[in-house]
């Protein structure tokens, strides 16, 4: 597609976000911001992680140039002042706030200005890689987008931890669009205050109750729910029966949350993640062809389809990716249980059998 064609497509947004820290969302986010760079995508990767900021690291970056922190603390520095090109042609970097101080919690009208300047970048990807937790700038971050990607690991305590974490989001997502609005302020809270974990409410109910105390804003809040999809990467995946994982989240998100979860794809656990964020190095220049690198390649040229189509194209296709393919295809890579997890060699092996045998 041709620039004057790309020219006012807003770029995907693509928050990278999940329950917990430590899951893997900054190193999703810098591998695969490289990877759709190198397919020849415009992208800027942001470190949005304030309070945590650590992105440069895994990207090899020396941490020396203001970032998002400057510009939610200044009154005159814009975006576009802190986008820097490094590594490729086509690849952007913002830092956090590891600079400054004291930016976690800015205010809503500082946040809106700044969400509002992402979605205005000249790039085909923004990615931004968020904090732990559910934090309200957590959230305000997570919502820019609708197609933004959840992290989860597969066990049972982070299902768990997903499920709340989108949850906290949908609430978010109706509070701001029913800002001021008291009667229906008031149904969010008492649903919100309901016990945590799935089966405590049912969106259903909670958008009767919407509809009930203001008539027409409970079909406003189903149109709310209904656009948005949250891609799901299962990240570390070791064995066949992890899968179970995210089947299991799909259904509650579907079930209690009317959310549709899609299914984005699956990364492998692979000691080079740990081994390139000790080098200071990208997983993908440390070894291009490792497992974890491979699944990020398949990741980026799922999410390339959309580039130059906008956001509304995208979510329109809705994502043909299911999990239970995965486990299918893949399969064979995967030790049964209570087997070792093979080595990286016996891995690259048996993706090289697969894909040969595709
Ligand atoms: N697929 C993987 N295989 C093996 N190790 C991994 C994988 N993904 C992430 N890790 C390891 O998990 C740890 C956490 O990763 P990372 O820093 O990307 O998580 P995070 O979700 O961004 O954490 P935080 O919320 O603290 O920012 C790191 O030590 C990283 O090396
Ligand atoms: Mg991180």
């Amino acid at each position: 597609m041709s620039a004057q064609a790309r020219a006012g497509i807003s770029p995907i947004v693509l928050p990278v976000g999940g329950g917990k820290g430590g899951i893997g969302k900054s190193a999703v986010t810098a591998n695969l911001g490289l990877a759709l760079a190198r397919l020849e995508h415009r992208v800027v990767v942001l470190d949005a992680d304030l309070g945590g900021s650590d992105l440069h690291n895994l990207l090899g970056l020396d941490n020396d140039r203001p970032g998002l922190g400057e510009v939610l603390v200044s009154r005159d520095l814009g975006l576009k002042q802190v986008v820097a090109p490094v590594l490729e042609p086509r690849f952007s970097f913002v830092p956090g706030d590891a600079m400054v101080v004291a930016t976690a919690n800015p205010s809503f009208q500082k946040k809106r200005k700044l969400l509002n300047a992402i979605k205005a970048l000249e790039a085909d990807f923004a990615l931004l890689d968020l904090g732990a937790g559910t934090s309200i700038t957590v959230m305000d971050f997570y919502l820019t987008s609708p197609l933004s990607l959840v992290v989860m690991l597969p066990e049972r305590p982070a299902v768990l931890n997903t499920f709340n974490f989108l949850k906290n989001a949908l609430f978010r997502a109706l509070e701001r669009i029913f800002r001021g609005n008291a009667a229906t302020e008031r149904v969010l809270t008492v649903f919100r205050e309901r016990s945590r974990g799935p089966g405590a409410m049912l969106v259903e109910d909670l958008l009767a109750a919407i509809e009930k105390a203001r008539p027409g804003e409970g079909l406003r809040a189903r149109r709310a729910v209904e656009r948005w999809r949250p891609k799901l990467v299962l990240n570390r995946v070791r064995r066949v029966d992890d899968f179970a994982y995210a089947s299991q989240l799909m259904g509650w998100a579907r079930r209690d949350l009317g959310l549709l979860v899609e299914a984005l794809g699956f990364l492998p656990e692979d000691d080079l993640v740990a081994e390139a964020a000790a080098l200071g190095r990208p997983a993908l220049d440390v070894d291009p062809r490792a497992p974890f690198c491979q699944g990020v390649a398949r990741l980026a040229l799922s999410i390339g389809q959309w580039a130059g189509r906008g956001a509304d194209w995208a979510l329109s296709r809705g994502h043909e990716g299911s999990f239970e393919r995965a486990a299918t295809e893949f399969a064979p890579l995967f030790p049964p249980p209570g087997t070792a997890w093979p080595t990286r060699e016996e891995l690259l092996r048996r993706i090289r059998e697969l894909e040969g045998g595709a």
